[in-house]
């Protein structure tokens, strides 16, 4: 476990990073990207920590990458690409840096590291897990084998790489719907989210069964609040994730991977907008669409929230909280992601 007070200490015997309205002012250009939702007095603390870790990225050759569900300073600030599950893992077989920062969770930056096993892949605390990564290990996978026969495994990007190891292939939520129907067999095994296997199910032709997981922020999401929040907002447009549940998916104007979501919220600029999903993905494009005025409530990710600026400029600093992968496990892991990325980018998604 990180332990703050060391972290705290050993950053401030090499860097300044005192509070710097001076610095903040230097550094507007990309405030502006953030100052709706962040004010001048926090982006005065935010500063140098933004303008230590760039400096450090450019030392190390190293590249941050940025999933949608982190805070505005991380996301417009250091992040040199963001995106979706897919995006991500599609980036981290492009970029030539030596490192690679993630800024997300755990199965994330270990999919970075099982298609880039030369690179240094960075997890700024090793415990930003996932509830649905650690619903299933490799044996659950081979109770699911036993009880369909036959049946092939998809298995979602949120999980360890023992499990993907034990995979047929993998999907993120932006190409479950075609995977799944790429797959020979009318049966299909889906891991470990029950609720994407259920949305699945309603839009796929295959009959999908699958493991019991959630994703703790989105099962507690109800088709109730959003019902009681279009009678206040009939103009509300309600975007869910498909890891809600389908009662609420079936609420939702649309449904998509958090990308998805980002792009039909620009592409139709509605009134107001509730995003279903966690609350970081609001903020870091409110500042781009000022016109759309966007419903809370959201729920927060505990695991995506470890992540930290603090925490990033220790790892870029010490370079501890290096990602390893037993290279079996990520020999075969390999494979069940670089089938998802192959049929994906064969498919057009
Ligand atoms: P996306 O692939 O849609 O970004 O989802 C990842 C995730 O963890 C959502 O909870
Ligand atoms: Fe996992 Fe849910 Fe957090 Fe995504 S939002 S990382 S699925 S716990």
């Amino acid at each position: 476990m990180l332990d703050l007070p060391t972290v705290r200490t050993a950053l401030a015997e090499k860097y300044d990073l005192a509070p710097s309205p001076e610095l903040a002012e230097s550094m507007s250009d990309i405030y502006e990207k953030m100052n709706r939702v962040v004010s001048p007095a926090d982006w005065a603390i935010y500063a140098p920590y933004v303008k230590a870790i760039n400096d450090l990225k450019v030392k190390r050759n190293a590249v941050i990458l940025g999933h949608n569900y982190m805070t505005p300073e991380i996301y417009h600030g250091v992040a040199d690409f963001v995106g979706d599950s897919l995006q991500l893992a599609i980036k981290a077989t492009e970029v030539e840096a030596d490192v690679i920062v993630q800024g997300g969770v755990h199965f994330m930056a270990e999919t970075s590291k099982i298609l880039s096993p030369d690179k240094i892949v960075l997890m700024p605390d090793m415990e930003a897990g996932c509830s649905l990564a650690e619903s299933i290990t490799a044996e659950g996978v081979e109770e699911m084998r036993a009880k369909y026969p036959g049946a092939p495994v998809v298995s979602y990007v949120n999980t360890t790489a023992e499990v993907k190891a034990a995979s047929d292939i993998c999907c993120t939520s932006s190409n479950a719907v075609q995977i799944v129907d790429a797959m020979e067999s009318d049966t299909v095994i889906m891991t470990p989210d029950q609720y994407l296997a259920q949305n699945v199910a309603n839009e796929s032709k295959k009959k999908v069964v699958y493991w019991p997981g959630s994703c703790i922020v989105h099962e507690l999401y109800r088709p109730e609040d959003l019902r009681a929040y279009r009678e206040f907002d009939p103009d509300v447009k309600i975007i869910a994730h498909p890891e809600c549940t389908p009662e609420v998916v079936a609420e939702a104007d649309f449904t998509g991977s958090t990308s998805g979501i980002v792009k039909w919220v620009k592409d139709n600029n509605p009134k107001s907008a509730m995003l279903v999903t966690e609350c970081s993905m609001a903020s870091n494009i409110s500042d781009e669409l000022p016109d759309v005025e966007f419903a809370k409530p959201c729920n927060m990710c505990p695991f995506m929230k470890k992540i930290t600026l603090e925490k990033i400029l220790y790892a870029l600093d010490t370079m501890t909280g290096q990602v390893e992968v037993d290279a079996a496990v990520a020999d075969k892991a390999r494979l069940s992601v670089e089938a998802m990325i192959d049929l994906s980018r064969k498919l057009g998604i």
